[in-house]
């Protein structure tokens, strides 16, 4: 049943992450929300919304998140990965360090995340990964966005192993891509109004509407667009 299923959100307390866990709160699931300055959302029922520090450059954090999820609720049957960053800079200027910055939160830590709860996962039988990833990780649309677009593109990969591993036991991954979306990031690099960009109450329907399907019905990659795009 819906409401008895329990999902694990990084980054909850603002932008796609806050919408996500509002939709799926007002949808009935039980969340494990992760934030790096825990707080209770205003709207949560504190018997059914569990909030915990997660910090994704933290190695090991996953592992406690988990494991608290786990002791409240007994279950885990859906991972949204949404934490990510965004460093606007070309594949030259950048150094490694920018690299790292953006593949250790927007790959790695969804990974470690994943792996956490594999097991959990697949005793849910209908376990499922969802991977913030985005358009940049589809096609490389500037030289700004192209440094960001290399994390990107590696998290759509990511999404799409996870889908084959965990094909046999149930689980089920999408890479959610979405264009400009109306939130801090978005408004950090674009002068674009918010009414012209994907709101973030969309994007959390569409998950909320990935995470709904059976087993039988994986999608492995969605794909938004808030302007006309070449493909995809
Ligand atoms: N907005 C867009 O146009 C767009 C488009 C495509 C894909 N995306 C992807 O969608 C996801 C959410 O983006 P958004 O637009 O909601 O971005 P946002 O408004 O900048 O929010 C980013 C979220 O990630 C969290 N975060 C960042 N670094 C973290 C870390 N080290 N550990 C834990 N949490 C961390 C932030 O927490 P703090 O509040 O603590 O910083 C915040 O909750 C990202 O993966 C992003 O790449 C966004």
């Amino acid at each position: 049943m819906a409401e008895e299923r329990v999902a694990l959100i990084s980054g909850a307390n603002r932008g796609i992450g806050e919408a996500i866990a509002r939709c799926l709160g007002d949808a009935g699931w039980r969340l494990s929300l992760g934030m790096r300055e825990p707080q209770l959302p205003d709207w949560a029922d504190p018997d059914r919304v569990q909030v915990v520090v997660y910090d994704a450059n933290d190695i090991g954090a996953e592992v406690e998140w988990t494991a608290d999820a786990l002791a409240k609720f007994g279950r885990i049957d859906a991972i949204i990965a949404n934490a990510g960053i965004m460093i606007p800079k070309n594949v030259i200027e950048a150094d490694d360090s920018d690299l790292d910055a953006m593949l250790a939160v927007n790959v790695k830590a969804p990974r470690r995340l994943a792996a956490a709860g594999w097991d959990a996962l697949a005793n849910s039988g209908r376990g499922r990964v969802i991977i913030l990833g985005s358009l940049s990780g589809k096609r490389v649309k500037s030289a700004a966005a192209s440094l960001y677009s290399v994390s990107k593109f590696a998290a759509v990969a990511l999404a799409h192993g996870i889908r084959h591993t965990g094909w046999d036991l149930g689980i089920r991954a999408t890479a959610v891509c979405p264009g400009f979306v109306a939130t801090d990031m978005a408004r950090s690099l674009t002068s674009r109004e918010d009414r012209l960009m994907t709101d973030p109450t969309d994007i959390a329907r569409i998950i909320a509407m990935l995470l709904d399907l059976p087993n039988e019905a994986s999608v492995a990659e969605f794909t938004i667009n808030c302007q006309l795009e070449e493909s995809y």
